[in-house]
């Protein structure tokens, strides 16, 4: 790709996070910058900067196929991070996770448990950017990504993790064990709680995993309300 297309890639990442603000280095503190805290989509200042760092990433074959990087989408300060496996394409083409079907129903089980992608949770992948055909995220991409994730983790701090199917929970644990094995026990990845559940595009093939998922999710807003 040439230089011109990847400062239009770059631009084009930039107006779906941001809007029409661009968003550079400054000295100023988030708090002095009234624009840019209108404007900033919930990301916190250090959460751009270090979106803006990683967006244009080469560092595996995947930046060669994806349409946007996508970073994760929600309130910079949530208690709660859900990480899903990678995008898809329609994630691929808008930059955000979980916009497509299994985002939809993502959105209502949080409305469930009265929360939303923009309060008090923050939405991302274990891969930032889609692989052909949505295969399973091979482990050399993995290598590549997750310290991204967890520098996001970092910043966010949440207090608990939940991840969202298998490939998500496997590749976080770094253990090949089944889905309903992982949903038994709260893990602990790089000293956040970590719960594991089904991923919405399971729930939308098979409905009979639905009540298991629901407990899931009534055990996460118990767990971040006590
Ligand atoms: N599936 C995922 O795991 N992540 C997305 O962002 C979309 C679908």
């Amino acid at each position: 790709m040439n230089e011109k297309s990847e400062i239009q890639k770059f631009l084009k990442q930039q107006k779906t996070l941001f809007g029409n603000e661009l968003f550079f280095k400054s000295t100023n503190t988030i708090n002095e910058d009234k624009t840019l805290l209108s404007n900033r989509r919930h990301l916190s200042s250090d959460l751009i900067q270090f979106c803006n760092s990683i967006c244009l990433c080469q560092e595996c074959p995947l930046a060669s196929t994806r349409n946007n990087f996508v970073f994760g989408v929600g309130d910079p300060n949530a208690d709660l991070m859900l990480i899903g496996e990678a995008p898809g394409e329609k994630e691929d083409q808008k930059g955000e996770p979980f916009v497509g079907k299994s985002g939809k129903l993502l959105d209502k089980i949080l409305r469930a448990i009265n929360k939303s992608r923009n309060e008090g949770v923050y939405i991302a992948n274990v891969l930032k950017c889609r692989p052909p055909d949505n295969r399973d995220p091979l482990a050399s991409e993995v290598d590549k990504c997750e310290p991204y994730l967890l520098r996001q983790i970092k910043l966010i701090k949440p207090k608990l993790i939940v991840s969202l199917g298998r490939v998500s929970g496997k590749t976080l644990l770094k253990t090949d064990i089944p889905l309903k094995e992982m949903r038994s026990t709260l893990h602990d990845y790089h000293g956040i709680p970590l719960k594991v559940t089904y991923h919405p595009a399971a729930l939308l093939r098979n409905p009979n995993f639905k009540k298991d998922a629901w407990e899931d999710f009534q055990w996460v807003r118990d767990y971040l309300t006590r």
